[in-house]
């Protein structure tokens, strides 16, 4: 008979809307995914994420870094944020700071990423209009494990679609959005189930 899976305490760090984070509750509380979600850190104070965190009685921390920190000062303070958390896994969902390399070689392989593309290709930003710039024939989403070179650590899971010819920035990114939605829980279960590291 198969042992019951343990939740995985996860942090999720998030700096906008929080669509992937809401797909990552939803999968819990409909327990597609056996995890426990600790706490929600933002860098932004407004950002829509935190309020999701809210809804479900999560902690949800600002992390107020000043006007322009460092990459370094950033990550101490975010640091002194996650001090205290209890996780085994880091889920980066729209988190828009790169994190210092001595940040993620603490926490290695424990970190999550999603990019909104099918990685090795197009790393960084603007991916949908660089799809449609260079007229690839599939489009799609990536969940990797972060390391210090930025969405290059080693991938996890990737779902595509086909790009259609009347397909805009704004529709690839709706499209992009439903596979993250549906791969990023999914990555965090293989964790889960001790299917997956580095
Ligand atoms: C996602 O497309 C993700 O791939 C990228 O930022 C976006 C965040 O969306 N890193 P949301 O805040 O989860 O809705």
């Amino acid at each position: 008979m198969s042992q019951p899976v343990s939740a995985v305490n996860i942090v999720v760090l998030a700096s906008g809307y929080g669509s992937n984070l809401q797909a990552i509750i939803d999968a819990i509380n409909s327990n597609r995914l056996s995890a426990k979600l600790t706490a929600v850190v933002s860098d932004q104070k407004n950002a829509f994420a935190l309020e999701r965190a809210q809804r479900e009685n999560v902690p949800a921390i600002y992390v107020n870094a000043g006007k322009k920190p460092d990459r370094k000062e950033f990550d101490r303070i975010l640091q002194e944020a996650l001090n205290g958390l209890k996780f085994e896994l880091i889920i980066l969902a729209g988190f828009m700071r790169i994190l210092s390399a001595e940040f993620v070689e603490r926490y290695h392989g424990c970190i999550m990423n999603i990019h909104p593309s099918l990685l090795p290709r197009h790393k960084g930003t603007n991916t949908h209009e660089r799809v449609l710039r260079d007229g690839d024939d599939f489009h799609g989403a990536t969940v990797h494990f972060v390391t210090p070179e930025l969405d290059a650590g080693p991938i996890i899971l990737q779902k595509r679609f086909r790009v259609a010819v009347d397909d805009t920035v704004m529709r690839l990114e709706e499209k992009v959005h439903e596979c993250e939605h549906q791969i990023y829980p999914q990555a965090i279960q293989m964790f889960a189930e001790g299917l997956i590291s580095i």
